[in-house]
């Protein structure tokens, strides 16, 4: 069965790669919309057809499963695409319940796009963990766009962060999350300006877990392989296969930074 992961470029890929080092056998497709990235920034309208497009097509290519890897997307459209399509769906979610089951009682910088903070998921969410005092939200959408241009690190990337992590009273707060998949590029830049204590979270093993769940994995397939189509297109160019190559890299070196 194939495994599509989906996103509106290649923040998704955080996902899959850590996917793909727990599911080392699996068949997957990762489709980045490159054409309409950022999502971030859209209406809600917009996106929507965005994610109905990507869904229309990841159907017609036979996959088994969808992984929306973009916490942009499930907030907007995961409840319409569930009520449409009867294939396993699995969402992103921002980590705040990690968060907050690690540290009880302890304040949450909760980052994401500006359509994430504020959609009525989040809302429902935060309700729902009762997190109204402990949950404090930032829109970071420059974050997408220094992504997608494979800028990491660089002193503009730094100088960004510091402005907007400049004006929170740390000693409160016990975490960030990464509440978009686009962020996770940035682990080491945030590392060096967050105080120690300030644990960085993301949701990418728990939207594994929960595939794992939903799905039955195949059995004594002995390799995987991966598939990359942006926004419908196969990706065959080899420059663009290099690209995808060093976002994986860079995957590769955030991994273990918390
Ligand atoms: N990667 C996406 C997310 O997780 C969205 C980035 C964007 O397109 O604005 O929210």
């Amino acid at each position: 069965m194939k495994i599509a992961f989906f996103d509106s470029g290649i923040g998704g890929l955080s996902v899959l790669h850590h996917a793909m080092k727990i599911l080392p056998q699996e068949e997957f497709i990762f489709y980045a919309d490159e054409d309409n990235v950022p999502y971030g920034t859209k209406t809600p309208e917009e996106v929507l057809a965005c994610v109905d497009a990507a869904f229309r097509f990841l159907i017609s290519q036979q996959v088994g499963a969808i992984v929306v890897a973009c916490n942009t997307a499930t907030s907007v459209a995961v409840k319409i695409m569930r009520e449409k399509y009867s294939l396993p769906i699995i969402g992103m979610e921002p980590a705040l319940k990690l968060a907050l089951d690690t540290f009880p009682n302890r304040k949450v910088l909760v980052t994401a796009t500006a359509i994430t903070i504020t959609g009525e998921k989040i809302r429902r969410l935060i309700k729902n963990l009762h997190a109204e005092n402990l949950a404090e939200l930032k829109a970071l959408p420059e974050l997408v766009e220094f992504a997608e241009r494979q800028e990491f690190n660089s002193a503009a990337v730094e100088k960004y962060l510091r402005g907007e992590m400049a004006n929170y009273d740390w000693e409160k707060f016990s975490s960030l999350v990464l509440g978009c998949t686009h962020f996770n590029y940035f682990k080491d830049t945030l590392r060096k300006i967050l105080p120690p204590h300030v644990k960085i979270l993301d949701g990418n093993a728990g939207t594994i877990n929960e595939l794992i769940r939903r799905i039955n994995l195949t059995k004594n397939q002995s390799q995987g392989s991966i598939e990359f189509f942006y926004s419908g297109r196969r990706v065959i160019d080899s420059a663009e296969i290099m690209r995808l190559e060093k976002f994986l890299r860079r995957l590769d070196d955030m991994e273990a930074i918390k």
